[in-house]
């Protein structure tokens, strides 16, 4: 076990600054260098936290010079591949910021680079910590649920187009499934526990802002319709080799006030999220019964997310979360995005070589 970690952080934008700001609460952990390619502002982030690291505007030069025991890799989706895979192979743990990719391929080369790492790989979806989906993962866990045979998944913005780097394919790759759809089917395939998807068909499209008028401020930037060229909106319908299927919803803007919830049937029970509910038709006499836990304890998911990928660096392993789930988040996003191309349904596998 490590006395303290040094972490260098690449990327100095809004994820950047939060791994700082809550690699700062932990007394154990240096943030010994910074990253970023834009001139200044590796300096600026690090000024304004009070963060003594020196700073780079190449990463290669980082983990070249500085003294590393991990890695936070926060550039925009586009550029995950390169910093995650060069870290890998010089055997530093990764803590990847969602999505692992933006495409398969860099998403396939990352797990590959990952798989002959002695070094971990975590890609950081803070909501896996949450009280509910650790609740929910361990309730389906005991069998409560008997056999999930359907699930729905939902990520939802009623007007919500977030601009800048997130609506240019260049910087994103795409669009609200990749910023918002990827939480809401990591948390499905982490509760469901299914690994094998083998077909997704789905519809994608940017209907609201493409006929948008004017200019629309945003946290990452005022956008125009012109300036989306991503999807804001996608569904889809996967299934799994052992029958099982997923419905897929994920819109940063849409004209109702909610897509529904995510929840899962099972033979025995469901199990509903936000709030967690468990439901049991009469196994008891006539009765049909809802439970909602009483003690669940709210975790802050970012504080812990920061902390577990720390902790695992300093007593050597193992990934709090394993990469896996991720990799299969882009298999479906993958399949997903193809579909809505082509019109109908695609094949998808979870293998990669
Ligand atoms: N977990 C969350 O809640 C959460 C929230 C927001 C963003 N994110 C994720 O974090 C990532 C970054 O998002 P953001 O909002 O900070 O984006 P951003 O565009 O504000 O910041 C990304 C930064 O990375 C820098 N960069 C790009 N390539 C680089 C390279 N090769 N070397 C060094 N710096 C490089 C850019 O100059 C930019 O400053 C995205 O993948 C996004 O999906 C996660």
């Amino acid at each position: 076990m490590k006395e303290r970690v040094r972490i260098g952080i690449v990327g100095a934008g809004w994820a950047g600054r939060t791994h700082a700001k809550h690699y700062q609460k932990l007394p154990w952990v240096d943030i010994v260098a910074w990253a970023d390619v834009v001139p200044g502002l590796a300096k600026a982030a690090a000024d304004e936290l009070g963060v003594l690291a020196d700073v780079y505007l190449d990463y290669r030069d980082m983990y070249e010079k500085a003294d590393l025991d991990a890695v936070s890799v926060c550039t925009y989706n586009m550029g995950h591949r390169a910093p995650a895979v060069d870290a890998l192979e010089l055997g530093k743990p990764v803590l990847l910021e969602k999505p692992m990719a933006a495409t398969l391929e860099d998403a396939q080369a990352i797990m590959r680079a990952a798989d002959q790492s002695r070094a971990f790989l975590m890609v950081g979806f803070q909501p896996y910590f949450s009280a509910e989906q650790k609740a929910a993962r361990e309730i389906v866990a005991t069998g409560t649920l008997g056999e999930i045979y359907y699930a729905e998944t939902v990520a939802h913005r009623r007007w919500g187009i977030p601009g800048g780097n997130f609506v240019r394919k260049a910087s994103a790759g795409a669009g609200s499934l990749v910023d918002i759809g990827v939480y809401a089917i990591h948390a499905a395939l982490t509760i469901m526990g299914n690994s094998q998807p083998v077909s997704v068909s789905a519809i994608a499209g940017n209907h609201l802002a493409k006929n948008f008028v004017g200019t629309q401020p945003a946290f990452g930037g005022p956008w125009k319709a012109e300036d989306v060229e991503v999807e804001e909106f996608a569904s889809g319908f996967v299934r799994f080799a052992n029958g099982a299927a997923l419905i897929v919803k994920s819109a940063w803007a849409s004209n109702i006030d909610s897509m529904g919830r995510t929840f899962f049937l099972g033979t025995k029970a469901g199990l509903a999220l936000d709030p967690l509910e468990v439901y049991i038709n009469q196994q008891i006499g006539s009765l049909n019964m809802t439970a909602s836990p009483k003690n669940l304890r709210p975790v802050e998911d970012w504080p812990e997310k920061i902390r577990a990928f720390a902790q695992a660096v300093r007593d050597g392993g193992p990934t709090p979360i394993p990469p896996h789930w991720a990799y299969l988040v882009n298999v479906i996003m993958d399949g997903m995005l193809r579909s809505a191309a082509v019109g109908y349904e695609v094949k998808v596998s979870a293998e990669y070589s």
